[in-house]
């Protein structure tokens, strides 16, 4: 068993729909991130995150979800393309936090009713990862026809998926590791 302390990535779930087929992607790549020896996850439902509506940014932190991604070394963030953008409370949740994003890695999955996976809500997603001080890998997850993916209970259909799941991992993995090194052992 290895004694280096583990990788932790959270698992962003970024729409707050009723009915949000997102909520299954999330579950499915949280599980497939547990199943990694020396990684660990969280579900982060911005749901529950109970963020003021009136305020906006750091001043409407909360400070659990803070804590959880100033602890992490990645992130994923899945994210429904509505209107071909991400969701306006998904930008709300993590324009609350700033310094805590900073040097660490971050893969995005798309969800789409349509063919294309999300590409659209990833690539408008982006620029915001950048400014953010995010790191963002070379691979995305992109599920399409989302409401057809999944049966009633949550459960993948379409086992293709765990291996391009897993290739997203594995590369979120590395930057995460090599963002972590650089934080502790380079200086700036
Ligand atoms: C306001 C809104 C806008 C949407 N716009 C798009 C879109 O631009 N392209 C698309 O493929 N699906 C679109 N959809 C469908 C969602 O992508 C679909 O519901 C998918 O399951 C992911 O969202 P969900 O997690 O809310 O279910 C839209 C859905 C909503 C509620």
């Amino acid at each position: 068993m290895s004694t280096e302390r583990p990788i932790f990535i959270p698992v962003i779930l970024g729409t707050v729909r009723q009915g949000r087929a997102s909520e299954h992607v999330a579950r499915f790549v949280f599980d497939e991130i547990k199943k990694r020896e020396g990684v660990q996850s969280e579900l982060i439902d911005i749901r529950d995150l109970q963020l003021s509506v009136t305020d906006a940014g750091e001043a409407i932190k909360e400070a659990q979800f803070s804590a959880t991604v100033n602890r992490a070394d990645a992130l994923v963030i899945v994210t429904p393309e509505y209107n071909h953008g991400y969701p306006g409370m998904l930008k709300h949740a993590l324009d609350t936090n700033l310094k805590e994003y900073i040097h660490k890695a971050v893969g995005i999955c798309g969800v789409s009713a349509g063919g294309f996976g999300g590409t659209r809500v990833v690539e408008n997603l982006l620029p915001v990862m950048r400014e953010l001080g995010l790191v963002t890998i070379f691979w995305d997850g992109n599920f399409s026809g989302a409401q057809k993916l999944f049966d009633a209970e949550g459960k993948l259909l379409d086992e293709s998926y765990v291996k391009r799941i897993d290739k997203f991992l594995k590369e979120l993995i590395w930057m995460a590791k090599v963002l972590r090194y650089g934080r502790e052992q380079v200086s700036l």
